[in-house]
């Protein structure tokens, strides 16, 4: 793919965005004091806890927490990676993205991955025309009737049907030698042993499969007669196409529905596409693998419950199985994940066929819970009436609890541990490691150090670095953030900063996180006594740091006592008198 972004593209990106705009075009707002409200598009409210902040350019939800800058909104309300945000606000600005060289093999220009977005839309379009126009088409549309599908739906996921002849999109996109090279690469045309090139995809009714910005990436082809096989032929993995990233009908889904309460993993396009037909326009499809860690990462941020729905067969329990364990160490609080398995033989499709819309959502009302899963999975293999099956679902549990970050789904399964084994929690928590303490400056603001402090104040008003000169024996402080609030410092010293880009210097660091609460802490200092609060702050962190120096000194064994060490003790003894006089 396309080499790196510049950072000083995405500070200039961060600087243009006008946060305000680029929320009020996917969200209306209004205006409330100096900043804009509406209620959260990231959790269901009914009352707006939802704010803008033009001077920050950045946003904050007071209900779930939500926040970030014009980047992260695009992120976070497109369901897109990083780059890809960029890119999006880069269009809304008119401003195109340059890409660094990078040192990992040949770089195709954005030029060239264009073009290939462009191949794909049309291989797409020419299937949907065929749909209509071939000569087959009645009966394919036949066959789509018979799975009670109507051409409006079949409109919206863009199916189409490719020719039976072994040359149809050859003819029609190739002739040029260049053309005919990029559809082998997207697998639109094959090649046999002996070189000769046909259409990948041959007498099949076509599902495109889009990515997260609406372009066609790959397709699932399906059979019309159950005499050939495979049932479905895929894209296999192309410069554009890749599985474990792609969610079949997650575009679709957003088209419908910006912000559901709840996403249903579902296994089939089939389903996808049967589950619309009725109007439940929730459901997106893993492509035939299971969930992976970045499908349920990109689900959990449009919906903060996610349904994984599966066949009653072994390969459906084992996928439920694995989505668990992708899952457990991204829930965060206040998100949820559920098991839904539907009676051997049945899929979403068959399902709300037979019971409608009404009694699909009914099963899925009633999806198992994750506790119950997790232990119902773990305790089909062992026997809880003996004490080494008490101890093998301990073994078995530990690890995977282990792995957990959100401290309520710990406790909530540590609690049902407890529960089967008939024991009390607390006898549970010696064998349980906690999560490692978090790292500065995460601690509760409660016991803000004077560093967290400072920090905390020049995220939210980066104009105070200005205040005071950088001054590098601070990196020497031992005091925890020291190194951060200099670095910090250095930065909004030597220019001007929105919170919002001074936030986005940080991202992609292991400091990023920490950076961000501070950014959101509620500080209750006085605007007019900002700037001598932090001043104030500034000296008491020097005055630390001499005051480190001196003792250090001190400590030095009297042979070892140079002439520069006690002229610079008598100096620093001085300074730190000056500093308490009250004079000062
Ligand atoms: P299923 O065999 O359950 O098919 O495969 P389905 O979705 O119910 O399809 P219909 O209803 O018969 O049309 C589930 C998914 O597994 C992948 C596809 O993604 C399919 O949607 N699959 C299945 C393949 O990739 N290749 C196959 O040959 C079969
Ligand atoms: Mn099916």
């Amino acid at each position: 793919m396309a080499g790196r972004i510049p950072k000083d593209f995405i500070q200039d990106l961060v600087a243009r965005a006008d946060i305000q705009s680029v929320v009020e075009s996917r969200v209306p707002l209004k205006k409330a004091g100096r900043n804009y409200q509406a209620c959260c598009p990231f959790h269901g409210e009914k009352t707006p806890s939802f704010t803008v902040a033009p001077d920050k350019q950045f946003y904050h939800c007071f209900g779930c927490g939500a926040h970030g800058n014009a980047i992260d909104f695009i992120m976070e309300y497109d369901g897109l990676e990083f780059p890809d945000a960029v890119e999006v606000l880069a269009q809304e600005l008119g401003l195109t993205v340059p890409r660094e060289k990078g040192s990992g093999g040949p770089q195709r220009d954005r030029a060239e991955i264009e073009d290939d977005f462009a191949v794909m839309e049309q291989a797409a379009q020419f299937f949907q025309q065929q749909l209509r126009e071939h000569a087959k088409s009645a009966s394919v549309i036949a066959y789509l009737k018979q799975r009670g599908i109507t051409g409006e739906t079949a409109k919206r996921f863009g199916i189409g049907y490719a020719p039976e002849q072994w040359d149809a999109v050859l003819r029609k996109f190739g002739g040029q030698k260049k053309r005919e090279e990029q559809l082998l690469a997207l697998k639109l045309i094959t090649e046999n042993d002996r070189g000769k090139r046909f259409d990948f995809f041959r007498d099949r009714l076509m599902f495109p499969i889009r990515d997260r910005r609406g372009r066609v990436v790959g397709f699932g082809g399906r059979v019309l007669s159950s005499e050939q096989s495979p049932k479905y032929l895929n894209s296999p993995e192309t410069r554009l196409f890749h599985k474990g990233r792609e969610l079949y009908g997650f575009y679709e889904m957003k088209q419908q529905d910006r912000s559901p309460d709840h996403v249903i993993i579902v296994e089939g396009y089939m389903d996808v596409v049967a589950l619309s037909q009725y109007g439940v326009n929730n459901a997106v499809a893993a492509l035939g693998t299971a969930a992976t860690p970045e499908h349920l990462q990109l689900l959990f941020r449009q919906a903060p419950r996610v349904v994984c729905c599966f066949d009653g067969d072994r390969a459906g329990r084992d996928a439920a199985w694995r989505a668990l364990e992708n899952a457990l160490p991204l829930l965060k609080d206040g998100q949820d994940i559920q098991f839904l398995f539907l009676p051997d033989g049945e899929d979403p499709d068959t399902i709300v066929q037979k019971e409608g819309a009404a009694g699909f959502q009914a099963r899925v009302a009633q999806a198992v819970e994750l506790k119950r899963y997790f232990f119902d999975h773990l305790a089909e293999s062992i026997d809880l009436s003996q004490d080494a099956g008490k101890a093998a679902l301990v073994a078995q549990a530990k690890p995977l609890i282990e792995k957990m970050q959100s401290l309520f789904f710990r406790e909530l399964l540590l609690e049902e541990l407890a529960r089967r084994l008939g024991r009390d929690v607390a006898q549970l928590d010696q064998w349980i490691a906690k999560p490692a303490p978090r790292r500065m400056p995460e601690q509760s603001t409660k016991q803000v150090t004077p560093v967290v402090r400072a920090i905390g104040l020049l995220l939210q008003y980066p104009e105070l670095g200005a205040l005071v000169p950088v001054n590098p024996i601070l990196e020497e402080l031992k005091m925890e953030g020291a190194k951060i609030f200099v670095a910090l410092h250095k930065q909004t010293h030597s220019r001007k900063y929105t919170s919002a880009a001074l936030l986005e210097e940080w991202r992609g660091t292991r400091h990023e996180e920490s950076l961000r609460r501070l950014a959101q802490w509620q500080h209750q200092v006085l605007e007019e006594n900002r700037e001598a609060e932090f001043k104030q702050t500034y000296r008491f962190l020097i005055n630390k740091y001499l005051e480190q120096r001196y003792e250090l000194l001190k400590a030095t064994p009297v042979e070892a006592l140079t002439k520069d060490k006690v002229r610079e003790m008598e100096q620093l003894l001085r300074a730190l008198k000056s500093e308490q006089s009250p004079t000062h």
